[in-house]
């Protein structure tokens, strides 16, 4: 089983969207997928529940109403036993022991960032604490960054792409940004199951992420 956590402190730069997009892209391709939901806003599980009976299932768990420090010990007994693909979102904000917690087994970790200064700001703040904190090293093939809502050629763009090389931790997607992860989000879906919406520069988009989440490049 793969273990996938999407994670930043800073609220709205995307781990939600990504969250289901993975789930919803895994599932479609028929393959067991779990998404657990961390945070205490729920969206993650209120766009589960939007989904319809047509699309492929992805089992859910509500993981914040536990959140006890002592919750991860369990969280396999409540996984079916032929998960293949396990999706974590993650609530803004984690900071010490449970940025620790959080992080423990993860094969993946895919950090969204938005191109804006304060994002990037935070997001440096928050990677100093993975490195401190949760002792993930950088330049390890476990971490990987996502810059989302990506218009080209801003100044905010640029600044991104800079902070990101002096760090080293490789970018592994970029997400533009468009209605169509709102659209889909509203019906349940990821955008690889919207039919009618022209989706293609998006779904090449993603496929990046998927190669290097599977170690295909
Ligand atoms: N690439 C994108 N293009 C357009 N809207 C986006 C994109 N990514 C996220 N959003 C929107 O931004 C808002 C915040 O995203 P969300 O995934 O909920 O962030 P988080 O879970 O980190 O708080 C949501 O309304 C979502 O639909
Ligand atoms: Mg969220």
């Amino acid at each position: 089983m793969l273990r996938i956590v999407v994670i930043n402190t800073k609220g709205g730069c995307g781990k939600t969207t990504i969250s289901t997009n993975l789930a919803s892209f895994y599932a479609s391709r028929g393959i067991n997928t779990a998404l657990f939901d961390y945070d205490p806003q729920g969206s993650s599980m209120r766009w589960l529940k939007l989904r319809d009976e047509s699309q492929s299932p992805i089992y859910g768990v509500v993981a914040h109403r536990n959140a006890a420090r002592a919750v991860t010990m369990s969280w396999q007994l409540r996984l079916p036993p032929e998960t293949e693909r396990l999706i974590i979102d993650t609530p803004p904000g984690l900071k010490g022991s449970d940025l620790v917690e959080q992080l423990k087994g993860a094969d993946r970790i895919l950090i969204p960032v938005l191109p804006s200064p304060i994002d990037i700001f935070a997001t440096a703040d928050f990677i100093r604490d993975l490195m401190l904190e949760a002792k993930v090293r950088l330049n390890s093939t476990r971490l990987g960054i996502v810059a989302n809502r990506v218009r080209k050629n801003t100044l905010a763009f640029q600044s991104l792409e800079r902070f990101l090389h002096s760090l080293s931790i490789p970018v592994v997607g970029k997400l533009r940004d468009t209605q169509n992860y709102v659209r889909a989000s509203e019906e349940g879906m990821g955008i690889h199951e919207l039919k009618r919406q022209p989706v293609y520069v998006d779904r090449m988009h993603w496929s990046a992420i998927y190669d290097w989440l599977e170690d295909r490049n």
